[in-house]
């Protein structure tokens, strides 16, 4: 256990900075155990701040040498900070610290990592860097220089002067030190050009290690994609005559938007047809257009403290989905996202680890870079867009970009703007972000006279800290349909406010069969007793495509569960009404793929939970396994010319419509691997140029578990291949046989190749091991003994990774008393180890409580 107690930081504690900084001038001396780093900088008391305490935040720094005005100065030094008597006048602090980049395992600050030098500051690494009052809204402008003798030497804004062993930025946009970057090595440059509107010149650069030039045309084509869409869309230009993505791989996330200087987990960055998938492909487009448009979203406009991280992220994630959906199509994103959403952030919301939107308190703010802040971030503000509409949204959107440049901004800043853009009062809308929790949304019809009306009510279970919640503003999408399948009442927005609401729709000729929370208008759990024969006919003919999709889901889920509790058959009528979609040739493949994944495991015991009963592992996974079993033999005939409709003839283009059909082929080859005993995903592995059929080959081998020859033959093939090989790692254990999981993650610790120290590859492990639900759960609790140990080891290396993957555990009490009381045994042994960091104590702590 720690020995002092953790401090716990308030939103309602804010204060402004007692000084402002006018300019900061750092000078790097680099080296791998003793890098100097001198900064130069001018502050001045802020008006607005009561407290003039001069405290700079440093940790881990050796001071050499400190002056104000010229004249030496002895700061009181603890191990967060530094104190110094100042004028009361502007004045000049400067600084030489020493600091050991190659022994920075944690990866925050300055740290090494395959002989290049590279920075994480989010959120609190610069002062790791040297001293400095660490926090966003202390923004200035950086001017740069960096002394070694590697050929590439980078850092944030434009290129200054460069000579024989150095190199000298300057970065006019000020900015908090949270978005400083510097990078130095021994790189190759992927170059290309981009115009503005206004016509300014833009050079831009992917800087990789030697040997992954051939993997960055694509990420350049979706950098351009992403600036000219920002220009399209809304209006935003970029601001700099530079802008470099760097690709490195030691990184704990995945990739940083630091102003003109993006550095990426070379996972998502690298691409090739023969390395990458179809989903990395996209994952990839995605991210560096997430990352891009932060440069407005997060760097321009800023966050006052960490509690608003909401602000730049929801809202940055939410423009990247619009992107998204406007390169690869709406309707399949949306479902992507919405899957995501259930999968990480409703468990999240429910459990020990739920938190608002905009949490209120925090000990470690990494642990709060979670699915919650980011995906129902970027839901609040799909809603927001809603109710609004389309227009007023596209006003406040100029208005805030008007009002708040160069600001460091709250989301009472935020949603002021929307205020005044739309004169609509928003306190009641407040609420998203100040309540967790996933609301239940429950819903009963009527018809009378002409007149159909629903009748909706809402409740938030309790969460952590929020015993009582209030009602919230709902925007739920409703469409109306006809006995014959016609639309009767195109989508219209209802706006639930109040905690049991009607909405009546009139001038109807018979019953209509409603169409409820279209395009999943609001993230809520929907509770609706709907016919089998109602949910059939939305499959059949529901006019949004959403919707349609999730009348399927709800009836693989009703299956699946009744096979669950009641070992019940699949349901006969179901299966026939899917059988149409995925044979109907006019609907798009990746939709009919879509349409052929029922629910995960983990989906599944998380609507258990949801209905009030404990998910039991093994059954979950026998049912699912029946199911695909039952699918298999009932569409035998259908599996050849689906698998041949599917085959991709021209070239390899990472679009979404290829990827539409392989993921179409994908489904079919995981059927038909249950009758071929393999055949036929040996074949396609065997025959596969592209690494998207290779590995979903290779994972169909791996779940009928006659994959030996195959993985050996993979890793052979790729060995030299870092970010293959982390799918070889992943893929091998995500897939196996529940009972395999556990002791294939164990003897893949024990590979040459499992470098536990980087993150990537740590996560390929003990992430796909989590990700194997019934693996993870295997009723002897070696898997969860297996992470706990390991859990241990990197507590040490890198918290922030860690803590992270604690995350696993979280679910723990929704188990039955014996799988429970294993998990809880294995987290009490990861707090109880000496010296745990302050990151994986914070999330232990709250997992247990
Ligand atoms: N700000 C990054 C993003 O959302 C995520 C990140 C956070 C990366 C903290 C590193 C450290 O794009
Ligand atoms: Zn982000």
């Amino acid at each position: 256990m720690k020995d002092a107690a953790p401090q716990t930081f308030y939103l309602s504690d804010y204060t402004p900075f007692g000084y402002e900084v006018r300019d900061v001038a750092l000078r790097f001396v680099l080296s791998p155990s003793a890098t100097r780093v001198h900064s130069r900088i001018t502050f001045a008391p802020n008006p607005a701040a009561s407290d003039k305490t001069f405290f700079l935040h440093g940790e881990q720094l050796k001071l050499i040498r400190a002056a104000i005005n010229g004249a030496e100065v002895t700061p009181n030094i603890t191990p967060e900070g530094l104190t110094c008597d100042v004028p009361d006048s502007e004045f000049v602090w400067e600084a030489e610290v020493e600091i050991a980049p190659a022994e920075n395992t944690a990866l925050e600050g300055l740290y090494m990592s395959n002989g290049m030098y590279c920075t994480q500051c989010e959120a609190e690494g610069f002062r790791k860097i040297t001293y400095y009052p660490d926090r966003p809204d202390v923004m200035s402008t950086f001017t740069v220089r960096i002394e070694s003798d590697l050929p590439i030497m980078l850092s944030n804004g434009n290129p200054g002067e460069t000579g024989a062993g150095y190199a000298e930025w300057h970065d006019p946009w000020p900015k908090p030190a949270y978005l400083f970057a510097l990078v130095a090595g021994d790189l190759v440059g992927h170059a290309d050009t981009f115009t503005t509107k206004s016509g300014n010149q833009v050079d831009l650069n992917i800087w990789v290690r030697p040997g992954d030039e051939d993997k960055c045309a694509f990420g350049m084509q979706a950098l351009k994609d992403s600036m000219k869409w920002d220009e399209d869309v809304y209006g935003r230009e970029y601001d700099l005559n530079t802008f470099n993505i760097v690709a490195v791989d030691d990184f704990n996330m995945g990739a940083m938007e630091n102003k003109g200087l993006n550095i990426f987990n070379s996972s998502c960055v690298l691409a090739s047809p023969a390395t990458s998938t179809d989903a990395n492909f996209e994952r990839i487009e995605a991210i560096i257009a997430h990352e891009y448009f932060h440069n407005w979203t997060g760097n321009r406009i800023t966050c006052r403290d960490w509690f608003q991280l909401c602000l730049k992220e929801g809202l940055t994630v939410f423009r990247d989905a619009q992107f998204t959906s406007d390169m690869r199509g709406e309707a399949v994103k949306r479902i992507h996202d919405v899957i995501e959403l259930r999968a990480r952030q409703f468990p999240e919301d429910q459990g020990p680890l739920s938190h608002p939107v905009r949490p209120e308190q925090f000990q470690e703010i990494n642990n709060f870079y979670t699915a919650t802040v980011y995906e129902k971030g970027a839901e609040v503000i799909g809603m927001l867009k809603r109710l609004v509409g389309d227009d007023a949204y596209a006003k406040a959107l100029d208005l805030y970009f008007d009002r708040h440049d160069g600001q460091a901004c709250t989301i009472e800043d935020w949603l002021t703007v929307f205020e005044d853009a739309t004169g609509r009062d928003l306190a009641q809308f407040k609420r998203w972000y100040s309540q967790s929790g996933t609301p239940r949304l429950s819903v009963t019809d009527s018809y009378q006279d002409g007149t159909y009306t629903l009748t909706f009510k809402q409740s938030t279970p309790p969460t952590p800290g929020q015993m009582v919640k209030d009602p919230k503003v709902i925007p739920i999408a409703v469409g109306l349909l006809g006995p014959n399948g016609d639309e009767v009442q195109p989508t219209v927005t209802l706006e639930m406010t109040d905690a049991e609401q009607s909405f009546a729709f009139d001038g109807l000729g018979s019953k209509p069969i409603p169409s409820i929370l279209r395009g999943f208008s609001a993230p809520v759990v929907l509770d609706r007793d709907t016919s089998a024969e109602e949910r059939a006919f939305l499959l059949a003919h529901d006019t949004d495509p959403f919707n349609r999709w999730e009348a399927n889901r709800e009836l693989a889920r009703t299956t699946l569960i009744a096979m669950i509790r009641d070992d019940a058959a699949p349901d006969e009528a179901w299966l026939e009404g899917l059988e149409r979609v995925i044979t109907d040739t006019t609907l798009d493949a990746n939709y009919r793929a879509l349409m052929m994944s029922g629910p995960s495991q983990s989906e599944l015991a998380q609507t258990l939970h949801e209905m009030g009963i404990t998910p039991d592992p093994d059954a979950i996974w026998t049912a699912s396994d029946r199911l695909g079993q039952t699918m298999a033999e009932r569409w035998e005939a259908h599996l050849p010319g689906l698998l041949a409709e599917s085959t991709v003839t021209e070239a390899y283009r990472p679009d979404s419509h290829q990827a539409g059909q392989r993921a179409l082929g994908a489904a079919v080859l995981a059927l038909q691997t249950r009758l071929d005993r393999g055949a036929s995903a040996r074949a396609q592995f065997e025959t596969a140029d592209n690494m998207t059929l290779q590995l979903s080959a290779l994972t169909c081998l791996v779940r009928s578990g006659n994959d030996e020859e195959a993985l050996s033959s993979f890793a052979a093939q790729w060995k030299d291949d870092r970010l293959v090989m982390d799918k070889w790692f992943g893929m091998q254990i995500a897939a196996t046989l529940p009972d395999r999981a556990a002791d294939r993650a164990k003897a893949l610790t024990e590979h040459p190749a499992f470098d536990w120290k980087n993150p990537n590859r740590f996560r390929a492990v003990f992430g796909s091991l989590s990700m194997n639900h019934a693996g993870f759960h295997r009723a002897d609790g070696a898997s969860y003994d297996l992470l706990a140990d390991w859990l241990i080891t990197l507590d040490d290396k890198n918290p922030q990774t860690t803590a992270r993957m604690c995350s696993a555990f979280q679910t723990w009490k929704r188990y039955d008393a014996g799988r429970k009381a294993k998990m809880q045994a294995a987290l009490e042994r990861i707090q109880g180890k000496d010296g745990l960091s302050r990151d994986t104590a914070e999330m232990v702590g709250r997992i247990l409580s």
